[in-house]
């Protein structure tokens, strides 16, 4: 059993290169922590060389320091900084996705606890329900709303009338906005005027702005699923925590970008 045997003494030995402070805290500890495995899972994931540290591979008995220290498993960042928090919530019509609004109209980050100070990860419009992430993670909150990353985000669109064949396939190739051309899209009519589109890029209003150009202005829209993350039990006001196991096909999907899902 790799690591079995390797219980390392108190202090890291003259091999642990990477983030062997004496002073950090134990990395398989660390990593059991935050949801990875129990203890002496993350040890044979260290042994068997899988865990870098700050781009280093990681020795048994290493320590990282969990404020500095960057740990990836299988090339997957892994965020250790303690305090973080990371919130799925289903934002109900008429609230606002910014961290405090001037016209003193309802707020997303209201719904959720106020400490630690969390903030909105992109945003839906006023009138837009469904599935939203507030964290603490600006380093997450970067990588999942960058462009090049292409998270994906699933939409029903209920919309006026019945979009003809033409008018979906036009949504799947490409629809000249104001801002130019859309990315192809993935689009099925689920019933005669509701649409399921995913869509992976984050421009102001898209999938309103692709909808009414097609002919078919948007009546609801519910965001339904934001890269790996859905949830059709939480009601709209309500919101949980991700659980380690959705922070880490996010992280997933940030590393290696859209075709993870697929
Ligand atoms: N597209 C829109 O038009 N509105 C949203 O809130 C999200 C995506």
């Amino acid at each position: 059993m790799p690591g079995g045997h390797l219980e390392p003494p108190d202090q890291s030995g003259p091999g642990a290169s990477a983030g062997s402070e004496h002073s950090g805290e134990r990395l398989q500890k660390v990593l059991a922590r935050v949801g990875i495995g129990s203890r002496r899972a993350c040890e044979e994931l260290i042994a068997d060389g899988l865990v870098t540290v700050n781009g280093s591979v990681a020795e048994l008995g290493c320590r990282v320091d969990p404020e500095r220290d960057q740990v990836e498993v299988e090339g997957v960042a892994v965020g250790i900084r303690p305090g973080l928090v990371h919130y799925l919530l289903n934002k109900p019509v008429g609230v606002v996705t910014t961290a405090s609004d001037p016209q003193g109209r309802p707020t997303v980050v209201q719904l959720v606890p106020p400490e630690p100070r969390v903030f909105p990860v992109g945003r839906l419009d006023r009138e837009t329900e469904g599935l939203l992430l507030l964290t603490n993670d600006g380093d997450l909150t970067h990588r999942v709303t960058h462009p090049s990353h292409g998270v994906e985000k699933e939409y029903l669109a209920e919309v006026v009338g019945s979009p003809s064949r033409a008018a979906l396939r036009s949504l799947r190739e490409g629809i000249q906005l104001d801002d130019g051309l859309t990315a192809p899209a993935r689009v099925a009519l689920v019933d005669r005027s509701l649409i399921r589109i995913t869509i992976h890029e984050g421009r102001n209003r898209q999938v309103r702005r692709m909808m009414d150009a097609i002919g078919h202005p948007v009546t609801r829209l519910i965001r339904t699923r934001i890269g790996p993350i859905t949830d059709r039990r939480l009601a709209p006001g309500e919101w949980r925590s991700l659980t380690p196991d959705e922070l880490r096909s996010l992280e997933t999907v940030v590393a290696l970008g859209p075709d993870a899902l697929r």
